[in-house]
């Protein structure tokens, strides 16, 4: 909901549980008055809006009249919290969109023009956006004129009726005759009146991502982002920000994501008040976008979600956004085959033979899909070359064989593709080397013997998907795991002029999503999983297409357990591509109820594995057909235990209907007897559940006051407990 008080000229977005309120004053800046718990009224706004400091930022200088005024109300530039920061004037913290003036002059400053209320959620062709689905949401669109330029900018924002969460984003439109140059265009700012937070971010690296850092909102400066032209395996988009004393049940916690694959900026700056002014969109290095006349330019959409208690209602309202608003919502729905992947069993190493052989094997340990890896197509025997060429190598596979084989044991096929890549060594690079991002002039720099091919210019893109099509046209596939295994560094596209090139890294993903949005366009019953080296492109751009993405290379379940674990913070099990692997670490059950807590799927040699290995994974597999869907896919989530902090990884999942929940327990090192009692959370007080730990009965109540019984038991190195609670009939 959003009301507009005219005479005080204040808005209100709300719903029950959350409210944002702003001020248009009288210099035409947007302020920002207060965002946090609903409150039916401010009451009195000059109360929040006043403060002594700084006279100097209530002066300006009219250039007609020559002469020094004070603003007539207490409007205090540059201190003041905005929705919009001007930008080489007073306010020196940071604004969220920088435009060239014709005379080159960077002074930027966008003034309240007008405002309308729009139902629903903004939709968006070229980038993915956070989808409407039936819910209520209404739409603040502002829109404030530069002060200089013929350039207007629209900002969103978005409340949805059942969710604590606002999505902002701004658009910026060229009215003039000429072009305008943007050289930076995020997609939002909140000013907070304090900065008593943490900063919660997820750094990592290939086979380690999404670590869980915390550090204090330092005065000054703190980024995360990435400038890898991918979301990154060294950062992810989602941060959140926890008040001091915050824990994952109790106290103000502020969540930050952005709908967005490519590079990306969050940057809090605590300014000479303490506030805390953040920005976040696109990055803005090498940035520069040239809007041509009467075109707008839309940034990607930032998701704001807001917990009074604690870092898992965030959590909570995060997974919701996701399923219900970001992820296919068709594909989402369905109950997903048990995939089995051949690509940890024998990477490029595979012939028409021992394919078939995985196929017939897989069936044993329940696999419902079927995916050929990496290997296929081109001249492809190990990473040096073929990719580009999507051409079947008939001299190594005859798919139709493999594809029959699967549809005679009722499995369902999918494939693998690297679309944005090309190696040297392949015939597409041979015919037409320009199509290689980079300056040719310059050495280019390799990476996994592959370069980025150049999705800024639409004839690259066009060529890969009418090859593409020949496979997907000619071949009944049913999945598709879209890989990308490099990071950009050179951003240089042959197809652009010198005044273009600042475009690169965004044109880049928006031939990525040009691509893949055809396709599924084209072929509407494919399932599409993400992948980038693992985990390298885990976002909520890619989600948009892709209902799950391939988590990490690393498939150890220890590690694993604690990039699921963190992963899970940010984003729903159901997204987390999750395998039970050949690891020798652990048993094939641990590995088992280790991936049932992410997507569930098998990667491994099949040939090779024992009777008790696959009734192993035939137990689990009975388990993820049984309750998957309804009490992981769909359920909410709970993290009880953190392996970063204790010995132990935790988390339960309950179905919304809170009949059955799912709980894991995986312990880190040996660990002697103890009390050992967790406490459950989001089972119903009144309902009675037998756990299948020791097959009795206690009430919701008693689970969560006094918990499961796992005390006086000796816990071995990465021991793991999978208990199933399921409500049973009867009075207490
Ligand atoms: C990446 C992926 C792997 C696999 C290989 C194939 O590393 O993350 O799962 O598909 O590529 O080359």
């Amino acid at each position: 909901m959003i009301s507009y008080n005219e005479k005080e000229r204040i808005f209100h977005i709300y719903n029950k549980k959350i409210s944002y309120y702003m001020h248009v004053n009288f210099e035409g800046a947007v302020e920002t008055l207060y965002f946090g718990k609903f409150l039916p009224s401010l009451y009195n706004i000059d109360a929040i809006r006043k403060g002594d400091i700084d006279n100097n930022s209530s002066q300006y200088f009219d250039m007609n009249l020559e002469r020094e005024f004070t603003h007539p109300d207490i409007y205090k530039e540059g201190i003041a919290r905005n929705e919009i920061s001007s930008h080489g004037g007073r306010d020196k913290r940071g604004a969220p969109i920088i435009i060239s003036q014709k005379n080159g002059a960077f002074e930027t400053d966008f003034r309240y023009f007008s405002f309308e209320i729009v139902e629903g959620l903004p939709v968006y062709s070229d980038i993915p956006y956070v989808r409407e689905n039936g819910v209520k949401a209404t739409t603040l669109r502002i829109c404030y004129k530069e002060r200089r330029r013929a350039v207007l900018v629209y900002e969103n924002i978005t409340i949805l009726e059942d969710k604590d969460i606002v999505i902002k984003n701004f658009e910026i439109v060229n009215k003039s005759n000429e072009i305008v140059p943007i050289t930076r265009a995020f997609s939002m700012q909140l000013d907070l009146p304090d900065n008593q937070y943490k900063i919660h971010h997820f750094p990592g690296r290939w086979a380690y991502e999404r670590e869980h850092r915390v550090n204090d909102l330092v005065e000054g400066v703190q980024e995360v982002f990435s400038n890898k032209g991918r979301s990154s395996h060294e950062e992810n988009p989602f941060v959140f920000l926890s008040e001091n004393e915050a824990t994952n049940t109790y106290g103000r916690v502020i969540g930050f994501n952005l709908v967005y694959s490519g590079n990306f900026m969050f940057r809090t700056y605590t300014d000479m008040l303490m506030g805390c002014h953040i920005l976040y969109g696109i990055g803005d290095e090498d940035f520069r976008w040239m809007l041509n006349p009467k075109e707008t330019f839309i940034t990607p959409q930032a998701v704001i979600a807001y917990s009074e208690e604690g870092i898992d209602k965030m959590s909570q309202e995060f997974h919701s956004l996701i399923k219900e608003h970001i992820v296919p919502p068709e594909i989402d729905k369905i109950k997903k085959p048990l995939l089995f992947n051949s690509w940890e069993g024998c990477t490029f190493t595979f012939n028409t033979e021992s394919m078939l052989s995985y196929v017939d094997d897989s069936t044993k340990i329940g696999s419902e899909l079927f995916v050929l890896d990496d290997g296929w197509f081109g001249k492809r025997d190990d990473d040096t070359s073929g990719l580009g060429d999507w051409v079947l190598n008939e001299n190594k596979i005859n798919l139709q064989a493999v594809i029959d084989r699967c549809h005679k044991h009722g499995m369902k096929f999918g494939i693998w593709f690297e679309p944005e890549m090309v190696n040297p060594d392949s015939d597409l690079y041979r015919d037409y080397p320009q199509y290689a991002l980079g300056d040719r002039k310059l050495p280019l720099t390799p990476h996994r013997h592959q370069f980025l091919l150049d999705f800024a210019n639409q004839e690259v893109v066009d060529n890969i998907f009418h090859q593409m099509e020949l496979i997907l046209d000619k071949y009944p596939i049913d999945y598709i795991k879209w890989d990308n295994n490099r990071v950009t560094n050179e951003h240089f596209s042959n197809a652009l002029d010198a005044e273009h090139q600042g475009e690169v890294y965004h044109r880049l993903m928006l031939g990525y999503y040009n691509l893949i949005s055809r396709l599924r366009k084209k072929y509407p019953n494919i399932f599409f999983e993400g992948c980038a080296s693992g985990g390298g492109r885990f976002d909520l751009g890619t989600l948009f297409y892709c209902p799950q993405i391939w988590a990490s290379d690393e498939t150890d379940p220890i590690c694993r357990m604690f990039i699921q674990y963190n992963t899970s913070i940010g984003y729903p099990l159901s997204t987390i591509g999750s395998h039970v692997s050949n690891s020798k670490m652990t048993c094939y059950k641990t590995k088992a109820i280790l991936a049932l807590f992410g997507t569930y799927g098998l990667e491994m040699n099949p040939n090779v594995l024992t009777e008790s290995e696959i009734e192993e994974l035939c137990e689990i597999g009975d388990v993820y057909r049984k309750y998957h869907q309804e009490v992981i896919g769909n359920g909410t989530l709970y993290h009880l235990k953190s392996p970063q902090e204790t010995n132990a990884m935790c988390m339960q999942s309950v179905s919304k209907d809170k009949s059955k929940s799912i709980v894991i327990y995986m312990n880190k090192f040996k660990e002697q007897q103890q009390y050992r009692f967790i406490k459950l959370k989001g089972l119903d007080e009144e309902k009675l559940y037998r756990n299948s730990l020791d097959n009795e009965v206690f009430s919701g109540a008693y689970y969560q006051e006094v918990g499961l019984n796992l005390s006086r038991k000796v816990l071995y190195e990465f021991d793991c407990e999978l208990i199933i609670l399921e409500e049973v009939g009867g009075e207490i």
